[in-house]
């Protein structure tokens, strides 16, 4: 279970980047954390993996606050960050990932069985042997998929998986996080995109940091909510 309570995140000296934000996330669903350009999501998710210490509220990962024990975060959350600098430019695929599995304790045949059930997954095969620095755009990004896959943890965070990738990456993106989900991880991820929307049990919507609306899209009528959310983030003068 996931506790995010009354969590603060100031970036000084005047960026309120999260207010008060709370929910909760059990083992075997999907959160979607929506909002526009700047809203927070990011900083969300990163205060969820103990990458940001936030400066009021805690995060409680089966009930230890992650927030006095961040090593326990490290323990149990794996984060896809979509940061392109945190890769190896000069290294390949293939190397990346191993490189990465082997700082998550997967050694000999584990390491290279598992660096080639995520190449397959992510349909990384045909460039494993590619530089890192010569992948496009989506390419790129299913890399940073696959590297979070390449850590056993209850909990999975993904930064807009799904941005820049083409409809049937997507569609394997999607499903990546519902088996994640049917096995009982915890699975979060950020999205701009109505259309990732629709494999949430739950969606909070940010703006400006606060979390303005929190919805079940199977549960809801998602034309009437997404009316709603189109008016919390309308631009001023709309
Ligand atoms: N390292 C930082 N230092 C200062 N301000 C920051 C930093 N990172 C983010 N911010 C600010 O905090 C706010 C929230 O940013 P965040 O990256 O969390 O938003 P986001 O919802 O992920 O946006 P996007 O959709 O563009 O990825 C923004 O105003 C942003 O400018
Ligand atoms: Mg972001």
């Amino acid at each position: 279970m996931l506790e995010v309570i009354d969590v603060w995140k100031k970036y000084p000296p005047k960026t309120q980047a999260l207010r008060e934000v709370s929910f909760e996330a059990e083992e075997g669903s999907i959160t979607a954390v929506f909002g526009e350009n700047g809203s927070g999501k990011t900083t969300l998710l990163k205060v969820i993996a103990s990458f940001l210490i936030p400066d009021r509220g805690k995060v409680l990962i089966d009930s230890v606050n992650i927030v006095e024990k961040p090593s326990f975060a490290v323990e149990k959350v794996s984060i896809s960050t979509g940061y392109e600098r945190s890769f190896y430019y000069r290294l390949s695929v293939e190397e990346n990932l191993k490189f990465f599995g082997m700082l998550n304790d997967l050694l000999g045949k584990t390491l290279k069985r598992e660096t080639e059930r995520v190449m397959k997954e992510l349909g990384l095969l045909e460039c494993r042997k590619k530089r890192y620095m010569e992948l496009s755009t989506g390419y790129k990004k299913r890399v940073d998929v696959a590297r979070a896959l390449m850590k056993k943890a209850s909990i999975y965070i993904f930064d807009e998986p799904c941005s820049g990738v083409d409809l049937r990456t997507r569609l394997k993106i999607h499903e990546i996080m519902k088996r994640l989900k049917e096995s009982g991880r915890i699975v979060i991820f950020a999205s701009h995109d109505l259309e990732d929307l629709k494999i949430a049990d739950r969606v909070i919507v940010l703006k400006k940091g606060e979390k303005v609306l929190e919805f079940s899209p199977k549960k809801e009528d998602l034309a009437a909510v997404l009316r709603g959310i189109l008016e919390i983030q309308a631009f001023p003068g709309d």
